[in-house]
């Protein structure tokens, strides 16, 4: 069966179509997050079907379609037990244009800090840089074409001595001659060290940023977009190898090929029917206790949160963008607050609500060898590069997973992280030794799990040190 769901979302990547996520059912999302998400079977059918939701919403007769509101929904668990990690696949899976920032990150309107439309110029801003990306895949073998014809005429420049003599077409035919030949070298790599001096355009790619920036940097960003229209594009010559010229030119080429205003409406229209926010640390914008200062800032995020949510049109660099259909998920730990804390009209915006369990030593055990990233995996080939190879025993698996639980027991309850630690501390020795101890064989079993981990973690004070 896994063998379907992987095809289905390469396709997916490369079609071109406005709605690529056809096959993208509930279930065939489960699946997906199954592979790098143990348990939590309730958070992913809930953005499963959020994010189906939004697919059968396209669909629906469109006087209609508008009243149709996106499922919010708030994932509600400790730390470490899944809830970023469903949202960073989801993002990957999904194909819309997604977005995750931290809640807490955000100040209210007037003061110094980020205000929280910055996430949705963000949001339109890499829905831009996808539709581009695309829409450059589309254009790219013309564009290929198109700069390998310029720069033949950089290699070959038609000057009166280079120019063989000789009746009139004769030399036209050589001159095509040679150039067709030139361009077989070009392709067949022959070329590609040779030094070349090409013009480039200082500003060619006014790249949207997508890092979390300051209020001022953002500013900045507007400033230098309004300008990079109006001022003149300067030239600048370099000197660069063929082959990298030859990229440059493609990418120039390329963009002449796309048509900016249609990128532009394509990436608004994805942004504002299947955008999706994910609010990560809402439980940190709750205002705890009205007399301390910065919580006041907090309330007032939530407020400003409120019509983003509800919906409003946020002016972005690329014009308004209505955010009523914008799928926002918020995640919290909500140790010390509530979700019941948060402002009564956001809460109502969020009418579903998924709690995440407190991981087992069973799933720590599934955790180390299962995902695809699985932290076995990962330095299983590590070591690899040293030419070694590691193996672990069912039962060290076991002893890891039940060490990790007993550390989250005793000391702080940090989920999955956990695993991270232990397993650091595991191997250092390992680690450090390598290359120079020149094994090639390593197998950890449960005394060597035991051995190297006992005391620490037997000891709160050292694993509250060192794991
Ligand atoms: N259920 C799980 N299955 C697989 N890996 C997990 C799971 N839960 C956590 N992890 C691993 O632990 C790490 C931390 O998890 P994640 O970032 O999702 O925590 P979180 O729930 O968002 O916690 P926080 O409240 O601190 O933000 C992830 O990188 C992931 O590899
Ligand atoms: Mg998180």
């Amino acid at each position: 069966m896994d063998a379907k769901v992987i095809p289905l979302v390469k396709e997916e990547e490369k079609s071109k179509e406005n709605l690529p996520q056809t096959d993208l059912t509930p279930k065939a999302i489960v699946k997906a997050l199954d592979k790098y998400v143990i348990g939590q079977e309730k958070a992913k059918k809930a953005v499963a079907i959020a994010l189906r939701n939004r697919w059968r919403r396209q669909r629906v007769r469109e006087d209609l379609r508008e009243e149709i509101m996106p499922n919010n929904i708030i994932l509600i668990g400790p730390t470490g037990v899944g809830k970023t990690e469903i949202a960073r696949r989801l993002a990957k899976l999904s194909q819309a244009p997604f977005i995750k920032v931290e809640a807490s990150k955000f100040t209210e309107v007037g003061y110094v800090g980020r205000d929280v439309d910055a996430m949705v110029r963000d949001l339109m801003g890499i829905a831009v840089s996808m539709v581009r990306t695309e829409k450059s895949e589309e254009v790219e073998e013309k564009a290929k074409d198109l700069a390998e014809d310029r720069l033949l005429d950089l290699l070959l420049p038609q000057s009166p001595q280079s120019a063989p003599s000789g009746p009139e077409g004769e030399r036209v035919k050589q001159i095509h001659r040679t150039r067709e030949n030139l361009r077989k070298m070009l392709r067949g790599g022959g070329l590609d060290d040779r030094m070349v001096e090409i013009e480039v355009q200082r500003q060619m790619f006014p790249f949207v940023e997508i890092l979390p920036v300051t209020g001022s940097e953002d500013l900045e960003m507007n400033l230098q977009e309004m300008f990079s229209g109006v001022l003149p594009k300067k030239k600048k010559t370099r000197k660069v190898t063929v082959k990298e010229a030859h990229r440059i030119l493609s990418q120039e080429e390329a963009e002449k090929l796309i048509d900016m205003d249609e990128t532009i409406a394509e990436a608004k229209k994805r942004t504002e029917n299947s955008g999706i926010i994910f609010l990560d640390e809402i439980d940190k914008i709750v205002a705890m206790d009205s007399r301390s200062g910065p919580d006041v800032s907090r309330g007032g995020v939530q407020r400003d949160l409120l019509p983003l949510v509800e919906g409003t049109n946020v002016l972005t660099k690329h014009g308004f963008v209505k955010t009523d259909h914008i799928l926002f998920i918020a995640a919290g730990a909500f140790h010390q607050a509530k979700p019941s804390d948060l402002i009564p009209e956001l809460q109502g915006r969020f009418p579903i609500r998924v709690e995440l369990k407190s991981l087992t030593k069973e799933d720590f055990q599934r955790i180390l060898v299962e995902p695809k990233n699985a932290l076995l995996k990962q330095y299983t080939a590590l070591l690899e590069t040293e030419g070694v190879s590691v193996e672990f025993t069912p039962d060290a698996v076991d002893e890891i997973a039940y060490f990790a639980f007993q550390v989250n027991e005793g000391t702080e309850d940090i989920g999955a992280r956990r695993l991270q630690t232990i397993m650091t501390t595991l191997l250092e020795e390992i680690l450090f030794s390598l290359p120079d101890s020149r094994r090639k064989k390593i197998l950890i079993n449960k005394k060597k799990v035991r051995d190297t981990l006992k005391e620490i973690v037997e000891d709160q004070d050292l694993s509250r040190y060192i794991l």
